[in-house]
């Protein structure tokens, strides 16, 4: 009987610790699939890219107030099936990775595509008004062989987009004209310089290999004087963005732009970024499970640590001065990059809004 109560009290107190948060951490939503980003318009709309399935390409879902999802914008443009000869590749997603709401208002959707597919890799603009994608940029004219487009941050002052290529490169995007330029192409500020870490060792069971990513985080700062960008696995550099987009029209600039990088922090093996109204960025740490926050003068720290932030990806800044937190449960392994679960949002407070030119 004793023996059969002390072992009740230990079952009680590791549940309760198994579901406590770390201070301020709060769970948000608990939903069916996975989750990578959120995005969070103006009005309160709320957007999900769904990703890490064994069975489902990633698709985007807009999550409704009852708690339901609906495929957004639509089902066809989520319907894409690489067997079937009536499916276009230039009109569907094929490979969604980056999502986020851009400082113009419309949900904005990187797809990555799908190698030797024409028009498949693509940065693609809803029109939130009328939920219709009133904006396609196409990358194949000036993407490498071997180029992966991921994510994508904006100089609204310039009209410029910067997707980040996860094979080592950036590129340049003139939204007026669709003219690109690849640019950091496998410099040393661009490539991953050590694999990536997960849950305190590295990536495990990744094919025969470890993984090493590229180029991926990409930050404007809110006065728009410099880009920030890092590969995967960390490693922070920042460049004035004058340069940056002096790129598309200047070729001896755009094949020695690493030469203009400072370096600003070392950054762990990061999920996703983003920056906030001051200028801080914040960085979801795939092998501590954490967030870090980072200032604009490179002081780096740990904001919020806790178990339940496995693979943190797009997050996202609020007015009310939240952090919004999808833990995309991606979890490296045997099987892949796939989900367990629990597909929890988290928030987190932080002392300053979003950045005037990265969201509406
Ligand atoms: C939806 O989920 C949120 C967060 O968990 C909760 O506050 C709200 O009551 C839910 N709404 C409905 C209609 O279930
Ligand atoms: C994809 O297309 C092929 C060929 O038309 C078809 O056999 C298959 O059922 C489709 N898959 C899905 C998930 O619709
Ligand atoms: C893709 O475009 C290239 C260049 O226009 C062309 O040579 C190639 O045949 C196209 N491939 C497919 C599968 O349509
Ligand atoms: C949606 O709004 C945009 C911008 O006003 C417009 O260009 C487009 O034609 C509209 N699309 C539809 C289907 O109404
Ligand atoms: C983008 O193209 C437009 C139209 O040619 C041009 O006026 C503008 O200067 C270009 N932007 C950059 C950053 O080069
Ligand atoms: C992380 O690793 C620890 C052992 O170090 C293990 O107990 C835990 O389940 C792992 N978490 C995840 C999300 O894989
Ligand atoms: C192009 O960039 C190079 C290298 O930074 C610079 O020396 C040159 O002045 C630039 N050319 C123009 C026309 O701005």
């Amino acid at each position: 009987m004793s023996s059969l109560l002390h072992t009740g009290a230990i079952l009680a107190a590791s549940i309760s610790t198994a579901s406590a948060l770390a201070a301020g951490l709060t769970l948000e939503y608990s939903l069916e699939k996975a989750t990578q980003g959120i995005s969070i318009s103006a009005s309160g709309r709320k957007f999900l890219s769904q990703r890490y399935s064994t069975t489902l390409p990633p698709i985007a879902v807009e999550l409704l107030a009852d708690n339901t999802t609906a495929l957004y914008p639509n089902a066809a443009w989520n319907s894409y099936n690489a067997s079937d000869p009536s499916s276009d590749p230039s009109r569907q997603f094929v490979s969604i990775d980056g999502a986020r709401i851009g400082p113009d208002g419309r949900y904005w959707l990187v797809d990555g595509g799908s190698s030797g597919v024409n028009m498949s890799a693509k940065l693609v603009g809803v029109n939130l008004a009328n939920d219709t994608v009133d904006k396609i940029y196409y990358v194949d004219a000036f993407k490498g062989d071997d180029t992966n487009i991921d994510d994508v941050r904006f100089n609204p002052n310039t009209g410029v987009a910067y997707l980040s290529d996860t094979a080592g490169a950036l590129i340049v995007l003139n939204m007026t004209t669709g003219d690109g330029v690849r640019v950091l192409v496998d410099d040393p500020t661009a490539v991953a310089y050590f694999p990536m870490m997960y849950n305190h060792t590295l990536v495990p069971g990744y094919g025969s290999d470890t993984l090493a990513v590229g180029l991926d985080q990409i930050e404007v700062s809110p006065d728009g004087q410099y880009l920030y960008y890092q590969p995967c696995n960390g490693g922070l550099w920042k460049i004035e963005t004058a340069l940056v987009d002096a790129t598309l029209t200047n070729a001896t600039l755009a094949a020695t732009l690493g030469d203009h990088a400072t370096a600003v922090a070392l950054t762990p093996s990061t999920g996703g970024s983003t920056i906030d109204a001051d200028g801080n960025l914040y960085f979801s740490d795939t092998n501590l499970l954490a967030v870090w926050k980072v200032t604009p003068d490179g002081y780096a720290s740990i904001l919020v640590q806790d178990d339940a932030l496995v693979w943190t990806d797009l997050m996202w800044v609020t007015s009310d001065k939240k952090l919004w937190l999808p833990a995309s449960q991606m979890r490296p392994g045997g099987d892949g990059l796939m989900a367990d679960g629990p597909n929890n949002i988290y928030s987190y407070p932080i002392d300053a809004g979003p950045s005037p030119i990265d969201h509406a």
